[in-house]
C-alpha cells in the first residue's frame, strides 16, 4: 500500500482563505479587526521564526498583529504586567506567549495571567479543564488541526482506536481529549510505555507527538492507518540540514493508508488554527 499524503498546507491555506473571508465581513459589518497579540521574550532562534511567521499570516488574513519582542533579562512582575495591559486592551482579542519561556520565568503563572478568552492557544488551566469535560473552551493549534485533517479525511472517528504517542500538554493530552470526544478508544503512550512498537500497531490512527527524529519506523504502523506527524526535528543527513518527523516517513508511508509530511502536513495547520481561534475569541467578546 501507498499512503495518501494529507496536504496540511493545501489545508490550511483553505481554512485561512475562511477567516480572511469571515475577517472581511466582520470590518464591513461591523467595524471590527480581530487583533492578536504575540509575546516573545528572549532570543530562541525557532521562536523568533515561529513568531515572525504568526504575525505575518496574521496580517495576510486581515487581522492586527501585535508583536512584543522582550530581552531574555525580563522580570515576571514586567511580563504580567504586560499580560494585565493586553488583557485590558479592547483591540487585543487573541494573546500568545511563545514556549518555551527563559527558565527564570514561571510559565504556568504566565500562561495562567492570560484572560481565559483571549487565550488563543487554549492553554490556561480553565481552558484546559473545560476542554476535559467536554464543554465549550479554546483549543490548542496543533491538536485541533490534527483533528480538523482527521475528520476531513475520515468523516467520523467514532469507535477508532487512536493512540497518542507523546504526553505533553501543548499536544499529547489534549489531542487525546479531543479523540476522545470524537468518540475514539484513545491511548496515550510515552517514553516509558511497555511494547511501544505494539501499542503503536493497534491504532488505526497513531498520532506522533514526541519530539525525536524518525522514532517510528513503518513496522510499528498498523496496515491501512493513517499516520499523523506532529514532530518538526531539525537534523543533518549527507552535510546537509533537512526536516524530518517523529516517523520514519518512507517506510510508514509503505504501509499506511494516509499519512502527514513533514514538512507540509501538520505545522501549517497549527498558524492556521491560531488564526481561527483568535477569530472564534474576536466572535465571542462581540456577542
Ligand atoms: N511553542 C511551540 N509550540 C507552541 C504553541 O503552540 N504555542 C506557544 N505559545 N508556544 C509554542
Amino acid at each position: 500500500m501507498t499512503a495518501k499524503i494529507i496536504d496540511g498546507k493545501a489545508f490550511a491555506a483553505k481554512v485561512r482563505e475562511q477567516v480572511a473571508a469571515h475577517v472581511a465581513r466582520l470590518k464591513e459589518e461591523q467595524g471590527i479587526t480581530p487583533g492578536l497579540a504575540v509575546v516573545l521574550v528572549g532570543e530562541d532562534p525557532a521562536s523568533k521564526v515561529y513568531v515572525s511567521s504568526k504575525g505575518k499570516q496574521t496580517v495576510e488574513v486581515g487581522m492586527n498583529s501585535y508583536e512584543h519582542k522582550l530581552p531574555d533579562t525580563t522580570g515576571e512582575a514586567e511580563l504580567l504586567a504586560l499580560i494585565a495591559r493586553l488583557n485590558a486592551d479592547p483591540a487585543v482579542h487573541g494573546i500568545l506567549v511563545q514556549l518555551p519561556l527563559p527558565k527564570h520565568l514561571n510559565s504556568d503563572l504566565v500562561i495562567n495571567a492570560i484572560d481565559p478568552a483571549k487565550d488563543v492557544d487554549g492553554f490556561h488551566i480553565s481552558n484546559v479543564g473545560l476542554l476535559g469535560t467536554g464543554q465549550k473552551s479554546m483549543v490548542p493549534c496543533t491538536p485541533l488541526g490534527c483533528l480538523m485533517m482527521l475528520r476531513d479525511h475520515h468523516g467520523s472517528l467514532a469507535g477508532m482506536d487512536a493512540v497518542v504517542v507523546g504526553r505533553s500538554n501543548i499536544v499529547g493530552k489534549p489531542m487525546a481529549q479531543l479523540l476522545l470526544g470524537d468518540s475514539c478508544t484513545v491511548t496515550i503512550a510515552h517514553s516509558r510505555t511497555k511494547d511501544l512498537a505494539e501499542v503503536c500497531r493497534r491504532a488505526d490512527i497513531l498520532v506522533a507527538a514526541v519530539g525525536r527524529p524518525e522514532m517510528i519506523p513503518g513496522d510499528w504502523v498498523k496496515p491501512g492507518a493513517t499516520v499523523i506527524d506532529v514532530g518538526i526535528n531539525r537534523i543533518e543527513r549527507d552535510g546537509k540540514a533537512r526536516l524530518v518527523g517523529d516517523v520514519h516517513y518512507d517506510s510508514a508511508a509503505a504501509v499506511a493508508g494516509a499519512i502527514t509530511p513533514v514538512p507540509g502536513g501538520v505545522g501549517p495547520m497549527t498558524i492556521a488554527c491560531l488564526l481561527a481561534n483568535t477569530l472564534t475569541a474576536c466572535c465571542r467578546a462581540n456577542g
